[in-house]
């Protein structure tokens, strides 16, 4: 290792119940059963925050994420007093993004007003789709007026930055379907617009049972369509799924693709720490299981180091989601390795037309950015079988350079 540097600092906080689960949901998130459990599971995320200060201890919180599940079913004063812990214990920046994602079909009238009291400045709203059957399908349990309804009273609540999460490529969706989505989200005047194809995860009602679901070809097709519609209106793809006003990109998740640090607190969540004094980053999980981390001590939080074989492709899943790339000099002081670790992978990249040069560095392609996972080959650990340029020769066999 070399030069490795302190990275900012993030925090993120997970809410694990959902009033139904969706069929297509891998996140850890679980149907509540009875009631809510919010002051012992504030008063548990309470005492996670505080087990983990010492760990950053001097180093202010630059945005906060309260994420799910549907963090919204606590209360604004549960968010309150999460975020009151929070300052005491770690510190947070007077201008830190505070984001609060929220279900449209589980917020009450109102509650918007609170949370921007209670110190929420940005909401992400899971509005998925503006077609009631496919709502349905998706075994949503919100409906489109429940979204306008959420989206006007975000701008009544001076919350005008906030993001709608939108999934395409839905069962039976035909291409104008995704369009019309991605123009009646326009219609609410969000500040970001995240846009994901629908993926059928392990483990889901939907991979047990997959519904038929739009070919590659239409898929590519909406992601084609949607982007020039929502370029039209101002938004610019900063990130894979990520579409932004100016000045309205996500800092939280920014911070997740530079590969800076976050403390995870909350059942399951997931955290990475610098430690550049000892030349050491890791990588810290919660207990999974809700009702487990509500009981589990401070010794429940797990720790590993990664490893310098695991850094180049830790750093770049999350480096190369974004538009503009990286700078060699971001990979050096946030990973502490050589630029020489990689620099014969990257030139493979290059020369497959998955990367592009920059000014200041390195960014994906169109193609690097459509076919990341095949782009991101080239920096899995090096094994005997697979060395990382090899494998991207592998991925890419014939390949049109267009950027
Ligand atoms: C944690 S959820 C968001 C907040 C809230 N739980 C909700 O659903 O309204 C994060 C987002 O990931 C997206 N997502 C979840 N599962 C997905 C899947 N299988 N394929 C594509 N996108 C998915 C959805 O757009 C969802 O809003
Ligand atoms: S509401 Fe959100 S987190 Fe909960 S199951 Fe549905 S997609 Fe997953």
């Amino acid at each position: 290792m070399s030069a490795l540097a302190t990275p900012p600092l993030a925090l993120y906080v997970h809410f694990p119940w959902c009033v139904r689960k969706c069929p297509y949901c891998d996140f850890n998130s679980y149907t509540l059963k009875g009631a809510l459990p919010q002051g012992p599971y504030v008063a548990r995320v309470a005492r996670d925050i505080a087990a983990q200060a010492p760990q950053v201890s001097g180093r202010l919180v630059t945005s906060v994420f309260f994420g799910g599940g549907t963090p919204s079913l606590f209360s604004p004063e549960a968010i309150g007093r999460v975020l009151e812990t929070t300052r005491r214990q770690l510190g947070v920046a007077p201008d830190a993004e505070v984001t609060l994602e929220a279900n449209p079909g589980a917020i009450e009238r109102g509650a918007f007003r609170e949370y921007r009291a209670a110190g929420v400045t940005r909401v992400s709203l899971g509005a998925q789709s503006f077609d009631e059957q496919a709502l349905h399908a998706l075994g949503r349990i919100h409906s489109p007026p429940d979204t306008r309804r959420a989206a006007a009273e975000l701008h009544a609540a001076g919350l005008a930055n906030f993001n709608l999460d939108l999934m395409y490529g839905l069962p039976a969706q035909p291409l104008a379907g995704a369009v019309r989505d991605v123009e009646e989200a326009l219609a609410l005047s969000p500040a970001h617009l995240s846009h994901y194809q629908l993926t059928l995860e392990p483990g889901t009602v939907f991979a047990a049972r997959p519904p038929a679901l739009p070919d590659e070809d239409a898929c590519a097709a909406m992601l084609d369509e949607c982007g020039a519609r929502l370029a039209a209106a101002g938004f610019a793809q900063y990130e894979v799924s990520g579409y932004s006003r100016a000045g309205a990109q996500c800092r939280h998740n920014l911070n997740y693709w530079t590969f800076g640090d976050y403390l995870g607190v909350g059942a399951g969540a997931h955290g990475k720490l610098t430690f550049a004094a000892a030349r050491r980053i890791v990588r810290t999980t919660q207990l999974r299981e809700p009702r487990r981390y509500l009981t589990a001590g401070d010794a429940a939080l797990t720790q590993r180091a990664i490893s310098a074989q695991e850094l180049p492709f830790e750093f770049m899943l999350n480096a190369l989601r974004l538009s503009e790339g990286f700078a060699e000099a971001t990979f050096v002081a946030r990973t502490g390795l050589a630029w020489q670790v990689v620099e014969a992978r990257v030139r493979a990249a290059l020369e497959a037309g998955l990367l592009v040069r920059t000014a200041g560095g390195y960014r994906p392609s169109v193609r690097g950015l459509r076919f990341l996972n095949d782009l991101l080959l080239a920096f899995l650990p090096e094994t005997p079988e697979n060395s990382g340029a090899s494998a991207l020769s592998m991925a890419t066999p014939e390949v049109a350079a267009t950027a």
